[in-house]
């Protein structure tokens, strides 16, 4: 049972659900007020605060605090539910269409990734050792950027250690390559390998940012399982934004449960959730 110290009304709900969807584009509906007073309570503690009713008055009241509080705050905001192979036939089309295709005409030396809202990394390093097994049968040049808002999971991301149960879904002969396991049987965890680690580059991005701030053009841009915190507007502008860094015939992935339809984006669907860019510009 929540005490009364923990309840979050639904004006102070208000004030952060309003100051999350500002900053990150999460929908926050009133049916997330348990789940964030939740959240909260946890920090509450941490800070050595009373209650979460003191947390919003400092939050909303001290201008430091707020500065010093607001990744925390972002960072708790977030849901970070990822797999490694999690929806695993995009890295099929990966390796059977879009490498191909880049191959027959490289239009670049390096075949360039971009892992947007990579969460713990599973999904960056299940991408780096897929393209690393194609690497060995032929050799090719690749780059994989990995990025998310949420400091805490960057920080896991760059880590790279997880649970055995975490890893369960790498295939046996990937895992024997390329997975380090801890020698202590009361913690049985494994390491991703050096090799696997040096191919992700991960850094901090807000797809709010009106500029993402990135040079490249992407050969492929997984956008997975985020888009689907945002309304319809927000999705619109974002991958919008995010055309404009895929190369025309790149790939953009999204996941089963999203879809872009009926949103005008210079965007074709090939097969499901996965789509190619056309020539056109993308909405400024
Ligand atoms: C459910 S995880 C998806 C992870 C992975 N792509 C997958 O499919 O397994 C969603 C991620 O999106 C990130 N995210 C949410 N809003 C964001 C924003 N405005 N900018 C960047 N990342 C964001 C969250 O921090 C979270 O780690």
């Amino acid at each position: 049972m929540i005490s009364e110290a923990a309840t979050l009304t639904a004006e102070q709900f208000a004030d952060f659900s309003t100051l999350i969807t500002t900053r990150l584009g999460i929908k926050m509906p009133e049916s997330k007020r348990v789940l964030l007073q939740s959240r909260l309570h946890r920090r509450v503690r941490e800070l050595g605060l009373a209650t979460v009713d003191e947390y919003h008055r400092l939050f909303f009241s001290d201008t430091e605090m707020q500065a010093e509080e607001l990744e925390h705050l972002l960072n708790l905001a977030t849901t970070n539910k990822t797999d490694f192979f999690r929806e695993p036939v995009h890295f099929d089309l990966l390796v059977d269409d879009v490498l191909p295709a880049w191959r027959k005409h490289p239009p670049t030396p390096v075949f360039r990734v971009w892992c947007a809202g990579c969460s713990s990394g599973e999904e960056a390093y299940t991408l780096a050792m897929t393209l690393l097994e194609q690497r060995a049968r032929q050799p090719f040049e690749f780059s994989l950027l990995a990025t998310d808002v949420c400091t805490r999971v960057l920080g896991i991301a760059r880590q790279a250690t997880y649970s055995t149960e975490q890893a369960a879904p790498i295939p046996a002969p990937l895992k024997s390559k390329y997975l380090l396991r801890s020698r202590d049987p009361k913690h049985p965890q494994v390491r991703i390998a050096p090799e696997v680690r040096a191919c992700v580059q991960f850094g901090q991005l807000n797809f709010l940012d009106a500029d993402f701030g990135l040079r490249e053009m992407f050969d492929a841009i997984f956008f997975r399982n985020v888009m689907i915190y945002f309304d319809r507007p927000t999705q619109h502008a974002v991958v919008g934004r995010m055309c404009r860094n895929l190369r025309v015939g790149g790939a953009l992935f999204i996941a089963h449960a999203e879809t872009l339809q009926g949103l005008p984006l210079p965007l074709r669907m090939v097969a499901p959730a996965m789509y190619r860019r056309e020539p056109g510009a993308p909405p400024s």
